[in-house]
């Protein structure tokens, strides 16, 4: 039990939800505003156990500084949840809200089981007035869904419900969070609805400039929050679409990319080549964005945008499918080693990676497997948990690489830009194979070494080509 320093604290914030966005966005208001209290609790013991550890169940890159240098000073980790709502008059909710795997709207619509409970969590404790915030991303008008389960008790407690999405990404949360684009704010526009807004934006002001705070309705702040990550997501789409023809032509996707992002009207970012893209986010959002478009009656609406989604299962197959047709039509015992498993560099998650498709293909087709990350093994070693398949897990690269038919660059870590080639080569089966999902290697120069590379967007410098 942590005891906590007898001080007046200006604010007291709680967090439910102790994830992979609750937690380091609590670390931040903690860390810019020692004048606020601010406690994560979550359900899960062994997460808030971590939380309160040397070894944080987030990877982020200076988050356990910012953890550290506030955490039982304005910063705790907790699970007693009922003390939490009772103590707090902010309460930020980042439960997950993964795609429903069940009944009506299955595979498309977002479960919101955790998401109500906790509302109902709120009502049951609660003691006074309190501001709600939805941070976790959800389906529009979940707030609203929201208000009235607050409302549905006959105590004459006022909550508040505002929209403030984060827009963080993974791997680069910490920027993210110190220095936004910009933090959006839903509210209802009553006394009370601008109210609570006013308390929030009092929040964020400790540390990000007025022009990056917007305030909008509650409907347009959900919105915009999938919608953003639909737009983003379509990039991607749209350039590994390209890709395909790309190889087909000879052009090379690099110099389109390039290109096409010079137009200052269409900027460079998220214009980068891959496997597809993973992560929480995306594709839940995008579903999200279908279903509801559904629900309106909007099918072209709903079917363009479900195009995103097709376009990146037709990449992962495309690369798949490559790396089959290339080794001869025939994996049947092959070792082909994985380099990186985590969705994207910089990070441990692994929901949604490309590499899970990959690898479940890889094995269907009796391939053996060797994964190796930097910061995913844990996670991708739970991804298999009961499945057959002949998999190991080795944390160096050069070990994992060793004995294997191929390697196949899934997550474009640094590290494997700076590897010794010339040993890894030495130590593989030939011939010796390079799938590059990411193009993220010197691939003239692993060709001069005795690779075979294919990579994507890109013709393949390879000794089989000429002949196929
Ligand atoms: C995304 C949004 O960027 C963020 O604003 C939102 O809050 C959550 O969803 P995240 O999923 O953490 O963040 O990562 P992001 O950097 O957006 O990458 C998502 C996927 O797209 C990764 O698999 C990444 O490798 C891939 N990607 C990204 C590409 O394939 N090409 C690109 O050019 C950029």
């Amino acid at each position: 039990m942590i005891k906590e320093p007898a001080m007046n604290f200006e604010k007291k914030i709680l967090c439910i939800g102790a994830g992979y966005v609750g937690g380091p966005t609590m670390a931040m208001i903690a860390f810019k505003c020692p004048q606020y209290k601010v406690t994560v609790v979550d359900i899960n013991c062994e997460r808030i156990a971590q939380w309160n550890s040397d070894d944080l169940p987030v990877y982020e890159p200076d988050l356990s500084e910012i953890v550290g240098a506030c955490r039982n000073r304005n910063l705790f980790f907790d699970t007693d949840i009922e003390k939490g709502i009772k103590e707090s008059e902010i309460i930020f909710v980042s439960v997950h809200t993964p795609t429903k795997a069940f009944g009506e709207g299955a595979g498309m619509a977002s479960d919101l089981q955790y998401w109500e409970k906790t509302a109902r969590d709120i009502l049951r404790y609660s003691e006074s007035d309190k501001i709600i915030i939805e941070k976790s991303t959800l389906p529009v008008k979940t707030a609203q869904a929201m208000e009235y389960i607050l409302s549905s008790s006959n105590n004459a407690i006022h909550f508040e419900v505002l929209s403030n999405p984060e827009f963080l990404a993974e791997g680069n949360a910490i920027k993210d969070l110190e220095n936004p684009d910009r933090i959006l704010i839903g509210s209802h526009d009553t006394p009370r609805g601008i109210k609570a807004k006013d308390v929030l934006i009092d929040i964020y002001s400790n540390w990000v400039s007025a022009d990056r705070i917007i305030t909008s309705s509650i409907w347009s702040s959900e919105l915009s929050k999938l919608v953003s990550n639909a737009f983003l997501a379509q990039r991607i789409s749209s350039i590994n679409s390209i890709s395909a023809l790309c190889e087909k032509t000879g052009a090379d996707i690099k110099e389109v990319s390039y290109v096409v992002g010079k137009d200052s009207r269409i900027g460079s970012k998220f214009l980068e080549v891959s496997i597809g893209f993973g992560g929480s986010c995306f594709k839940k959002d995008i579903l999200n964005l279908v279903y509801l478009c559904r629900h309106y009656g909007l099918y072209e609406t709903a079917d363009y945008w479900e195009g995103v989604l097709r376009i990146n299962d037709y990449q992962k197959d495309r690369f798949v499918k490559n790396i089959l047709n290339v080794m001869f039509n025939t994996l049947a015992n092959k070792k082909i080693c994985l380099f990186g498993f985590a969705f994207k560099a910089n990070t441990g998650d692994v929901r949604e990676s490309p590499a899970i498709y990959v690898a479940q293909r890889l094995l269907d087709e009796k391939a053996k497997l060797v994964i190796t990350d930097p910061k995913a093994l844990e996670n991708a070693k739970r991804e298999f948990l009961g499945i057959n398949g002949d998999i190991e897990f080795i944390e160096n690269p050069y070990d994992a690489a060793s004995g294997c038919d191929a390697i196949a660059v899934i997550t474009e870590w640094n590290i494997y830009k700076e590897l010794d080639y010339d040993r890894i080569f030495k130590s593989m089966t030939k011939p010796a194979f390079i799938f590059d999902g990411r193009n993220i290697l010197d691939h003239q120069k692993l060709f001069n070494i005795g690779f075979n590379i294919y990579s994507v967007g890109k013709q393949a410098l390879s000794i089989f080509e000429k002949s196929r």
